[in-house]
């Protein structure tokens, strides 16, 4: 017993990654527009966003919006591009209030210059100080394009004669990564279903995972820390035998 009471104390999450799924589900059960659904997950995002900086987390990875996500109609996209430039100028203030350094990664040039302009000037306004919290926001991101296109910059380095085949290691992978993140401790998924959809393929080798049977509209800060608490009792072996 004693030992198990150990174990609870080693398991601090401090990378956590978020799927952020149910907005569309949860519009439609509470017979509301798709839009309404998005823009009540932007705010639960600011709840979560201040929970982490309590609960002295290092890195909040959101998935917002997928690779795959641009096959959706065109009103659901134009409302998601007006959002995230919503989002920017309303929660910006206040993640510098509480030193959060914000980041977005992905193909973010398919959203257009008027958006990546906005999302250089709240990068450079969250970056001026020692961060508490790295809030980092996957856009147009798909794991698997990341992977193409981390293999894509490493063989042009190996063509040039910059880096040998030799070099090639594990550390290399995750720093040609557009992730921000090199491994993930806890990763939580809302909506009820169970799978990854393409987010972050590489960094999730020995990640936990939390399934949470809630649309993300409805997901709370209490909901958050039952993660953060249960992962720290999960026993971690990374293939070891302890
Ligand atoms: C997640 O919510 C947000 C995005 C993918 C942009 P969904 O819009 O996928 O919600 P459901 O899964 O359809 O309910
Ligand atoms: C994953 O949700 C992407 C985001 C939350 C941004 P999706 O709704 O796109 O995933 P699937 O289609 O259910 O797998
Ligand atoms: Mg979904």
């Amino acid at each position: 017993m004693a030992n198990s009471s150990i174990d609870k104390q080693k398991n601090i999450a401090k990378h956590i990654a978020i799927i952020m799924d149910g907005n569309g589900r949860w519009a439609i059960s509470n017979s509301l527009n798709i839009s309404k659904g998005h823009s009540k997950g932007v705010e639960i995002v600011r709840e979560i966003v201040e929970e982490s900086v309590k609960q002295n987390i290092s890195s909040l990875t959101l998935y917002a919006f997928s690779s795959e996500n641009w096959s959706r109609p065109k009103p659901e996209i134009d409302a998601i591009k007006k959002l995230v430039v919503k989002a920017i100028n309303e929660q910006v203030s206040d993640l510098k209030k509480q030193k959060v350094k914000l980041k977005f990664f992905g193909e973010i040039e398919d959203f257009g210059s008027k958006i990546l302009s906005k999302i250089d000037e709240a990068e450079a306004s969250t970056s001026q100080y020692e961060p508490v919290l790295n809030l980092n926001v996957a856009l147009g991101y798909g794991g698997r394009q990341d992977i193409v296109n981390l293999t894509k910059k490493i063989s042009s380095k190996v063509k040039d004669g910059q880096i040998t085949l030799e070099q090639i290691d594990e550390k290399m992978i995750s720093e040609f990564s557009s992730s921000p993140v090199k491994d993930i401790d806890l990763l939580i998924r809302t909506g009820g279903d169970r799978r990854i959809s393409n987010f972050l393929l590489y960094q999730i080798a020995y990640t936990e995972i939390s399934f949470v049977n809630k649309y993300w509209p409805d997901f709370t800060k209490e909901d958050f820390v039952e993660c953060i608490d249960n992962f720290k009792t999960v026993s971690r072996r990374f293939g070891k035998r302890i």
